[in-house]
């Protein structure tokens, strides 16, 4: 198998998001849509992975490191952007796939597809993604000749009108034989509607020297670039239906698959079921046998072998379940490590916090962590049991096996299997109650004797 650089132009501006963010920066299942392109290409293991940028892109080539990025400036079109980073290849010689950063749904076995069809015999000097459009617009037309080979990419503006009515598209995806490329794209002229330089161009340079050109059909859902927030919404669609499809196969029951949106990194081990309507940020690992029940918001959390989490469960960033732990409703959990058998069943809110091993936290419980300048710890030991609606003020330590009386505000550590009291003192006054009835309807009977009066 021959060598292989891999290609993503990413330098336009994407005008038609209106954002100020580049457009590749915007993310479907909470990850880059240049982060899907260069993941999907990394499986193909090239040797080379460049991406084109434009100038003041920094935010772009932080996100592709460790790709390198190469900048095009001014970006005159693709023809140009591939030449720019060929000359940065030097003289690699092997096969070079060129990808767009706004297609980011497209799978590593059709791009695996594309270089077989470049390197099946008789070689191609280029080979096309196709994608069969009912609707064209835009897209660039491929023209095939009568033995089904590809003889031209002609863009959509450049079209004759017979030509506008070839529905086989060009999704912007093309292998070329390296050892051929630099010259193809040396020789690419500007000569068309928009004065650019087309990559396109190439499959007609090439036929006109005799070399092969070929093209293979993809489906359009994977091959559509994203050019709106509604292109956005539907490439996020079609990636969530993946993700869920992925996880079901992979032993995870989703009660009603619609309802749950994944982050393209989330990891779910088998056996785990997850209900109706949970939603998951990124950075989620799950391990088996967990219930996830409905109206559950998880991200940046790991959920231990058989924990129960919800319903309407809130996780944040640094939660840490182990096994066994259950997490009830209303509860939100922020950087806090939760031991094995722990339970925070109702209400409560727990932050910078680690809790250890079989600890019953009581229905309204708080950790204090924030004074209105900095964050501080709560740690509870091993068997501790919080009462209901206690305040516990960091930064302070409950010890093991230790109490905490219900509605305490807790603000100093409290030791090991000691019970700690944290409250206003019950007083009772025997027959007060009486008293006080008496009084009161007294006061209201000589009140309408008054106004009778009138
Ligand atoms: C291009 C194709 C068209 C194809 C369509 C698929 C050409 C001439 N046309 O058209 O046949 O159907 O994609 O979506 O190639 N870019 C650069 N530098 C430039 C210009 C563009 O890096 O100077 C990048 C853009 O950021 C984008 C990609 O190349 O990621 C495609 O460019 P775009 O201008 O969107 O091409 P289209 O006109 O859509
Ligand atoms: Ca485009």
């Amino acid at each position: 198998m021959s060598a292989l650089a891999v290609i993503v132009l990413a330098a336009g501006d994407g005008t038609r998001m209106k954002s100020a963010r580049p457009k590749v920066l915007h993310e479907i299942a909470h990850r880059p849509m240049l982060g899907h392109v260069l993941d999907a290409a990394a499986a193909l293991q090239p040797q080379h992975t460049l991406v084109v940028i434009g100038r003041n892109m920094d935010a772009v080539a932080d996100a592709a490191a460790p790709a390198r990025t190469v900048v095009q400036s001014p970006p005159l079109g693709t023809g140009d952007a591939v030449k720019v980073a060929l000359a940065a290849l030097g003289d690699f010689d092997g096969d070079v796939l060129v990808l767009v950063g706004d297609a980011a749904l497209v799978r590593t076995e059709t791009l695996a597809s594309l270089l077989d069809e470049r390197r099946r015999a008789p070689e191609a000097a280029v080979t096309v993604l196709g994608m069969r459009m009912p609707d064209p617009g835009a897209y660039g037309r491929l023209v095939l000749g009568s033995d089904g080979s590809l003889e031209a990419i002609v863009e959509a503006r450049d079209a004759t009108p017979e030509q506008l009515r070839i529905t086989l598209c060009n999704s912007g995806m093309i292998a070329l034989d390296g050892r051929h490329a630099a010259e193809l794209v040396g020789a690419i002229e500007n000569k068309n509607a928009k004065g650019e330089y087309y990559l396109t161009d190439v499959v007609a340079i090439a036929r006109k020297r005799g070399l092969a050109c070929r093209c293979i059909e993809a489906p359009a859902e994977e091959t559509v670039g994203v050019n709106s927030r509604a292109e956005l919404a539907v490439a996020e669609a079609t990636l969530q239906q993946r993700l869920r499809a992925k996880h079901m196969a992979a032993g995870v029951t989703l009660v009603d698959p619609t309802t749950v949106y994944f982050s393209a990194d989330t990891v779910v081990g088998r056996d785990t079921v997850i209900e109706p309507s949970v939603v998951f940020g990124p950075g989620v690992r799950i391990g088996e046998g967990v219930e996830i029940r409905a109206m559950s918001h998880i991200a940046g959390a790991i959920i231990g072998d058989g924990a129960i989490v919800g319903p309407f469960a809130r996780l944040r960033p640094g939660t840490e379940l182990a096994a066994k732990v259950h997490v009830g409703n209303f509860v939100e959990l922020k950087a806090a490590r939760l031991g094995e058998g722990s339970k925070a069943n109702h209400l409560t809110y727990i932050g910078d916090a680690v809790v250890g091993r079989e600890v019953n936290i009581g229905a309204g419980t708080i950790t204090c962590n924030y004074d209105g300048f900095l964050k501080h710890e709560t740690r509870i030991e091993d068997g501790a049991f919080i009462g209901s609606n206690a305040a516990l003020v960091a930064p302070v330590t409950i010890g093991a096996n230790a109490i905490v009386g219900a509605g305490s505000v807790i603000t100093r550590n409290v030791p090991a299997d000691a019970l700690a009291l944290g409250r206003g003192q019950q007083v009772e006054k025997r027959g007060a109650a009486r008293v006080l009835r008496e009084r009161g309807a007294a006061a209201k009977r000589a009140k309408a004797k008054e106004r009778s009066k009138l």
